[in-house]
């Protein structure tokens, strides 16, 4: 019998039937499909809607706010606060989690959330995206701060939404990731990419390359074997890619595979990485995980992480399953001294690279 088409509703009722946990968690789900939904809308406006350019603000991180940065911040806390299902949220653009006023009893959930990634992007009208996380809350009080410190393997749901020629919305309850297309003139999420899977075996990377310099040792040697392509160990050329919206990055590479890697550098000694492990590394963890690649830091797996604060920031690798072993190995080698080429002035102290 012919199914006809998905959308994003049909596919959570079937994914999501049983405990009432269960259906407020599909419910939820739709509901952060809706702050995508006008969020899509907004950027897709550009210059016309007088949405592009920047803010005088700054957030925590001390970087600047874009217009589209609060204003897709709003969409969320809107649609989170008028849902009734979220009992607090983290955002990268508030300092501190905010408690969502209980209309009938408190919300189940707790959502984490990137609202627009990629900022730099905007202005030059390349791909951005929203990143989510969502926890389950505590039940019978108001959700602490401690309560949103859980490690990755604890999410009920992530996903992401990339702003791209087409939006798309790709997520993961822990049943495989699926993506799902907006059809602009109906409003609706059609499921175009059930089951998406990372290859495990890629010829792309994705990093900085800016950054070189300031790299451990085990990347660098990871990413010069790969420049040198069929003329050493890899024994066959790599392409690079970096778009700079960790969104549109980790798309490509569930699509058709590749590792992507904000690594620790020693640019900034404050900062273990750049991206955060809240609302861009852990749900980002998830969708690959689930897709069959890896989240690593290089020494751990990211989602085992013990979450320190909410604007946690850690070093990411992630995509394809043998790219990222292989990888942790690299550093694995480094931290034990037994990289010839690349060996560890300080395979002694590991402890200082700790995450
Ligand atoms: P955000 O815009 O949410 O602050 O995140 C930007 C992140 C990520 O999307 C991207 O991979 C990275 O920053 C880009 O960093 P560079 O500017 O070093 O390329
Ligand atoms: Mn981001
Ligand atoms: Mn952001």
């Amino acid at each position: 019998m012919h199914q006809g088409r998905t959308t994003l509703s049909k596919f959570l009722i079937q994914q999501l039937k049983g405990s009432p946990e269960q259906n407020d968690l599909a419910a939820l789900l739709v509901d952060i499909a809706a702050a995508v939904k006008a969020i899509s809308a907004m950027t897709a406006k550009g210059e016309l809607g007088g949405v592009l350019g920047s803010l005088d603000s700054t957030n925590v991180q001390g970087e600047t706010q874009k217009k589209l940065d609060v204003m897709s911040n709003t969409a969320f806390i809107n649609t989170f606060s008028m849902g009734g299902l979220v009992a607090g949220l983290a955002s990268e653009e508030n300092d501190d989690p905010v408690e969502i006023d209980p209309q009938d009893g408190t919300g189940r959930f707790l959502a984490i959330f990137d609202p627009l990634d990629g900022s730099s992007n905007i202005d030059v009208n390349v791909s951005v995206g929203s990143i989510f996380s969502v926890l389950r809350a505590p039940q019978g009080r108001s959700p602490t701060t401690e309560d949103f410190l859980r490690p990755g393997r604890q999410q009920l749901a992530a996903g992401y939404a990339i702003y791209g020629p087409s939006t798309m919305f790709v997520l993961t309850v822990g049943k495989g990731t699926h993506g799902f297309t907006l059809d602009r003139e109906v409003g609706n999420f059609i499921l175009t990419h059930p089951h998406m899977e990372v290859p495990a075996e890629t010829s792309e990377f994705a990093i900085n390359a800016s950054n070189e310099r300031f790299w451990e040792p085990p990347v660098q040697r990871y990413v010069t074997e790969c420049k040198n392509g069929k003329t050493d160990v890899r024994g066959r050329d790599f392409n690079m890619r970096w778009i700079a919206s960790m969104v549109a990055d980790i798309h490509r590479i569930l699509m058709r595979g590749g590792v992507f890697m904000y690594p620790r550098d020693t640019k900034d000694k404050s900062k273990p990485g750049r991206l955060r492990l809240m609302y861009e590394a852990n749900p980002m963890s998830f969708v690959i995980e689930q897709a069959g690649g890896i989240g690593s830091t290089g020494r751990h797996r990211i989602m085992d992480l013990q979450p320190s604060e909410i604007h946690q920031r850690v070093p990411v690798i992630i995509g394809s399953r043998n790219e990222v072993e292989r990888i942790e190995r690299y550093h694995l080698e480094y931290d034990r001294g037994e990289d010839e080429q690349y060996k560890s002035p300080l395979f002694q102290e590991r402890s200082l690279f700790a995450s």
